[in-house]
């Protein structure tokens, strides 16, 4: 049986693993044995344990507990305790999901040891190496033996580096895999309220300059005053470090919501308005437009066919991105795969090792 240790560690790697797990005990039991090391990056409640109750993954084998730092020193220190655990026990692979320190730790790591790394959502590029995920992500890709692209533009940006096909599987997205497996369920958990934007923001350029996060928000507000709309506004705690003295007619700022409330909120709202890479595809799979809170986006194909629209952070800009999204209805396109991703990951791994 093939044995393999993925490492997670932020919240959007749990709703990654949530698929590739549930995939192994469904279909591949008895072929791929999984041991799920935490790094510890993400401990609040809300944005870890909560995502393990709730999508039913199994409890990490390994927590190494690294908590927050600066990028060297937080990096430093899974580094060096998931080379630990492959010293002191032998996998076939370690798998990593994006782009966050807790991937690249996990596939330098492995690399340096000569185990095979697996990236899943290989070959993103934002082309803006000022952002940390950008450089985990073109690091983490040449760590690995296996890439697993989900769009076809991500199989291009891998070509376009010079990565031997063999290396490169066109997997499809798991994010969509959940979306169709978890939407059906997700309903039941609304946490209620009428708001018809749902708004994330905690992109590091976007909370840690304090006028930057005061623009994007006096551009909400005025998009929503517009258009006589409200704003649910789940708060990343990297933002809330910086909102204390703000508050907004328009704008309800909640703790951070789960999965399934994530999901079940997509299904009521009319717009999205956020820089994070996941919702962005999440509102796309609910068919809702998105206003993307930066200056480029990894997922061209959204802007391309008109389901998204860059604003940056300019106050109008925001506003006149939110007008111009409010009455789009976003057609599903194939990019993002069949709904299976999962089993193509788990195939292709078992074929090469
Ligand atoms: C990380 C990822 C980012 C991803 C995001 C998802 C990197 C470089 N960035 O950003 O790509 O989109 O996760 O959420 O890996 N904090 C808490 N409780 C927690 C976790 C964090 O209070 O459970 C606070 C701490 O003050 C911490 C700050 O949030 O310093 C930032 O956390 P960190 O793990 O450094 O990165 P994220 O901003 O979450």
């Amino acid at each position: 049986m093939l044995k393999i240790l993925t490492v997670v560690g932020a919240r959007p790697q749990f709703i990654k693993a949530a698929a590739i797990s549930h995939t192994i005990r469904q279909s591949f039991a008895g072929r791929v044995g999984e041991d799920l090391l935490h790094t510890g990056q993400h401990y609040d409640d809300a944005m870890s344990a909560r995502f393990f109750r709730e999508l039913d993954i199994p409890a990490p084998r390994y927590n190494l507990g690294v908590g927050s730092g600066s990028h060297g020193t937080q990096t430093a220190a899974m580094l060096k305790g998931v080379e630990d655990v492959l010293l002191a026990e032998r996998y076939d692979a370690v798998l990593v999901y994006g782009d966050t320190n807790s991937t690249l730790a996990g596939a330098l790591a492995a690399a340096k040891l000569g185990v095979p790394v697996m990236h899943v959502e290989a070959g993103l590029r934002s082309f803006n190496r000022s952002m940390p995920e950008e450089l985990n992500r073109v690091l983490t890709d040449h760590a690995s033996s296996l890439l697993f692209a989900p769009t076809l533009t991500a199989v291009q940006n891998l070509r376009n580096e010079g990565f031997r096909s063999e290396m490169i599987v066109h997997s499809g997205d798991v994010m969509f895999d959940n979306v169709l497996r978890y939407a059906p369920v997700a309903k039941s958990h609304d946490p209620g309220g009428n708001e018809d934007i749902l708004l994330t923001v905690h992109r590091n350029f976007n909370t840690d300059a304090p006028q930057r996060l005061t623009t994007i928000l006096s551009g909400v507000e005025a998009a929503a005053s517009a258009l006589g709309a409200t704003v649910l506004f789940p708060v990343h705690p990297r933002t809330r470090q910086h909102l204390e003295s703000m508050a907004f007619k328009c704008i309800h700022f909640v703790e951070p919501l789960s999965y399934l409330e994530t999901l079940a909120v997509l299904r009521r709202v009319r717009l999205v308005m956020t820089d994070s890479g996941g919702l962005q595809k999440e509102a796309f799979f609910s068919s809702r437009p998105c206003v993307v809170l930066r200056d480029e986006t990894e997922w061209t194909e959204l802007v391309d066919c008109g389901a998204a629209a860059l604003s940056g952070a300019s106050r109008d800009s925001i506003v006149s991105c939110a007008k111009a999204m409010w009455n789009v209805v976003p057609a599903s396109i194939g990019d993002f795969g069949d709904g299976h991703a999962a089993e193509a990951v788990l195939d292709s791994i078992l074929r090469a090792i």
